[in-house]
């Protein structure tokens, strides 16, 4: 007989063809009365197929008394009640590493987006006015100096692209990486105060909730940028919108937002942003690789081996 598990949102077509393949798959988004499902399945679920903006819910924990793994599609794992799952003893596995190329590869797209107004060239272009008129020149991002929030296996790969446009690049972490070639600021207000462009790429922990403060965009400046591909979480949004907004913050390139899929509407309209779907993983290549971690991991767990990528 076939385990069953609780698909929580929709997945590739090739996980979740793997997952029909190995188990018998209940679908929770589309079940019409999702309490019933849990209901229906909860007492024979002991496992759970998520995404790390889905998770799972407090309500889907509790109706899972047999819960014993989620393998969630993503490294952040923000929306999983990780002490939740260490107190029921619910192993947790993630999708770390695979993904650095491809969220590194859109934080320097959406630079270059930004500061060569890409979106806006390509749209002077589309309507024809090339014909008749001259792009407005633009700033560039060699020779200007990055602050990098969030050093780890992703920050360390966008440092390394940033290098490489002949940037400057320093950090905020908590701790001090020596054998890393950049400087490290142990007060994040005084990087942005000597920084060019702040990108944020930290998880969204109690810690991080808010780290890119008032204070923080105001020390980047009117001449500053600020690149988000971490949370919406990290920042303080409504903050960051009025600086933007006023002129006080230069200009902001975002992947990711408090409550997505809604974008502040002030945003929409304001020339100094770049705005992106949370699309940092998304490459068929990249989903791929997430998606064959989420299976092996399961896999693992239901033949007793250990995870792959374990958080818990
Ligand atoms: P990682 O390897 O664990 O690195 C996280 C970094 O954040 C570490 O260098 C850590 O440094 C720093 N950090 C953690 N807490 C901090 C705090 N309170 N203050 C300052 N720095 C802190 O994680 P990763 O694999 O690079 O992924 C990072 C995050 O990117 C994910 O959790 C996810 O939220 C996001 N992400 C987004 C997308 C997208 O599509 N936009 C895709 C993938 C990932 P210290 O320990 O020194 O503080
Ligand atoms: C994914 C992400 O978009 O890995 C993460 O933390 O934010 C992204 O790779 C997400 O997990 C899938 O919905």
């Amino acid at each position: 007989m076939k385990p069953e598990i609780l698909q929580i949102c929709p997945l590739s077509p090739r996980v979740e063809a793997a997952l029909a393949d190995a188990y018998v798959v209940h679908r929770y988004w589309q079940a019409p009365d999702r309490a019933a499902l849990l209901a229906a399945c909860g007492a024979a679920v002991c496992a759970v197929a998520t995404d790390g903006h889905y998770g799972v819910s407090p309500d889907a924990m509790a109706a899972l008394p047999g819960l014993a793994m989620v393998a969630s599609y993503g490294v952040g794992y923000d929306g999983i009640d990780i002490a939740a799952c260490k107190a029921r003893g619910i192993r947790v596995s993630n999708t770390p590493g695979v993904l650095n190329d491809a969220v590194a590869e859109l934080a320097i797209g959406l630079m270059h987006a930004l500061v060569r107004r890409i979106p806006q060239a390509d749209a002077f272009v589309r309507a024809g006015k090339w014909r008749d008129d001259t792009y407005p020149l633009t700033a560039e991002l060699t020779g200007a100096h990055v602050g990098i929030l969030g050093l780890g296996r992703i920050g360390k790969e966008i440092a390394r692209r940033l290098q490489a446009s002949k940037m400057r690049v320093s950090y905020h972490g908590r701790h001090a990486q020596p054998y890393e070639p950049y400087v490290h600021y142990p007060d994040l207000v005084a990087m942005a105060r000597d920084v060019d462009w702040l990108v944020a790429i930290a998880p969204a922990t109690a810690s991080t909730r808010g780290i890119v403060s008032r204070e923080v965009l105001a020390a980047l400046g009117p001449q500053g940028s600020f690149v988000n591909l971490g949370r919406g979480t990290l920042v303080d949004e409504p903050a960051m919108v009025e600086l933007l907004v006023t002129g006080q913050l230069g200009g902001a390139a975002l992947d990711v937002f408090a409550d997505e899929p809604h974008v502040p509407e002030a945003l929409l309209a304001l020339p100094n942003v770049v705005l992106s779907p949370h699309q940092g993983s998304a490459t068929e290549k990249t989903r791929a690789a997430m998606g064959d971690l989420v299976v092996q991991n399961l896999a693992a767990f239901f033949a007793d081996a250990p995870l792959l990528t374990p958080v818990v």
